[in-house]
């Protein structure tokens, strides 16, 4: 299998593009000019796969995977040069499905080892993203340092520093509800007609559903938080950033005492719950507001 490239990645807001730019140019970045960049994200179990179409340029399958941080991060990548666009997108969207499409105008300048984009991304804003990219056998400290003193020069702040991709800024909230109220209608529920469907964000971003599946022996039914966990670890990912429950119910659903307790294994304290309703009503809450003072891996 080919191995990964890696690089050392920041993202930020960038509230001064104008100045951005000066001070880059100032260092002495070589301007590559400006380039249209389409990036259709697909729905996979582990890490970000999307089909990037550029003007100028062609397309290329990009697969990566990163930790969610706010701050300078490793990434792995692989990227596949694509010669029929069209069709691979049509192929992928049929098996995968699509998560999000972000479209952007890239201004891309170059410093040493390390790419700048400052991005325009539809919807969103404007943005600076640094990629410091490795060499195969590098230990990564020069990219990290490379990164670190344009973060610098550049006076990036931590706040404006985004933790997650693109795509899960587009995607937000709404897109996980999506997937909750898409895997509830596929619950096994003959016995208490009371359908759930839940969606995991993990922390690389990826998406992981389950809904509540009954037996006949009823006490064997298992939750749709259960089976969206289980999804979740099986793809190799022990940590959500973020959830969503449904029902097929005017009420708003609300997690069972267990599934309190099997989310609290592996939620991130500040991760947003958001309890939903058929009708799209939704409240958000938190693990710590759901199960007070609860018991955790760190009490043994
Ligand atoms: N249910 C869930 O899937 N999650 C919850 O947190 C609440 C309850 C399911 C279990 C059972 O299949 C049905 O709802 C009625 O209790």
């Amino acid at each position: 299998m080919a191995a990964p490239r890696r690089n050392i990645e920041l993202k930020a807001s960038d509230p001064e593009p104008e100045r951005s730019l000066a001070v880059v140019k100032g260092l002495g970045a070589h301007d590559k000019g400006l380039i249209r960049q389409r990036d259709t994200y697909f729905r996979v179990h582990k890490g970000r796969l999307k089909l990037r179409e550029e003007d100028p340029g062609g397309a290329t399958l990009i697969q990566y995977d990163r930790v969610d941080a706010d701050e300078a991060r490793e990434s792995q990548y692989r990227l596949t040069p694509v010669e029929d666009a069209a069709t691979l997108k049509a192929s992928l969207e049929a098996t995968l499905g699509v998560l999000t499409v972000v479209e952007k105008e890239r201004h891309l300048l170059l410093w040493q080892s390390v790419r700048i984009h400052l991005d325009v991304v539809k919807g969103l804003g404007n943005f600076i993203e640094l990629e410091g990219v490795a060499t195969a056998d590098s230990d990564l400290a020069l990219e990290l340092e490379r990164v670190t003193r344009l973060t610098e020069a550049l006076d990036i702040v931590p706040e404006r520093i985004l933790r997650n991709s693109y795509s899960d800024q587009v995607v937000g909230s709404s897109a996980l509800v999506d997937a909750a109220r898409d895997v509830m209608q596929r619950a096994h529920a003959p016995y208490s007609n009371y359908k759930v469907g839940a969606a995991l964000r993990a922390e690389d971003g990826s998406i992981h559903v389950g809904a509540n599946v009954e037996n006949a022996a009823y006490p064997q039914g298992q939750c749709a938080e259960a089976s969206a966990i289980g999804a979740m670890v099986a793809a190799g990912r022990t940590r959500i950033t973020e959830v969503a429950v449904i029902a097929d119910s005017d009420d708003i659903c609300v997690p069972c005492g267990g599934c309190r307790q099997r989310l609290r294994e592996f939620i991130a304290p500040a991760a947003e719950i958001h309890l939903c309703a058929r009708s799209g009503a939704r409240q958000t809450t938190t693990l710590e507001a759901l199960l007070p003072r609860s018991f955790g891996p760190e009490f043994l």
